[in-house]
């Protein structure tokens, strides 16, 4: 599913600026199963939100990696704990099922956080994206063998 990013959110970086296209897409579907007061429905929406981040954020370490983006350790933390928020968020959702706090998650905690983070940090990496082309890897730079 892909969403609409707002303006202010992009980054000029294809592929990072459709990946959170569809995240703000995905938590958005998350939010309309909420209202269907469905356990089952919100633990799957919640679980695509949660894949697709997986598969944004490692593309993203890849990309800092490759670039050697000075920062990635903190911004490869900032992920981490990210998904582990959502993890209890998971939790709770199977425990209470719709409720108040899972409510307040999805409107606000998650959005807002990941608004702050394409914001603040990923811009900052797309910025270094745009200047810094990727550093061939150790094995790509290592001479042939020849045979003895
Ligand atoms: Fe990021």
């Amino acid at each position: 599913m892909s969403g609409a990013i707002p303006k202010e959110l992009r980054l000029d970086h294809p592929d990072l600026d459709r990946q959170h296209g569809e995240l703000f897409g995905l938590l958005e579907a998350a939010a309309a199963a909420f209202d269907l007061g469905d356990r089952a429905e919100l633990l799957a929406a919640l679980a695509r939100f949660t894949e697709a981040l997986l598969t944004h954020t490692a593309e993203e370490d890849r990309l800092m990696e490759a670039s050697l983006f000075p920062d990635r350790g903190r911004h490869r933390q900032a992920h981490e704990l990210f998904l582990a928020d959502l993890e209890r968020l998971r939790l709770e959702v199977e425990a209470g099922g719709a409720t108040p706090v899972v409510d307040e998650w999805l409107r606000l905690r998650v959005p807002e956080w990941l608004r702050f983070h394409v914001a603040v940090n990923d811009t900052k990496v797309a910025q270094h994206l745009a200047t810094h082309r990727a550093t061939p890897s150790r094995a790509a730079r290592r001479p042939a063998r020849r045979p003895s």
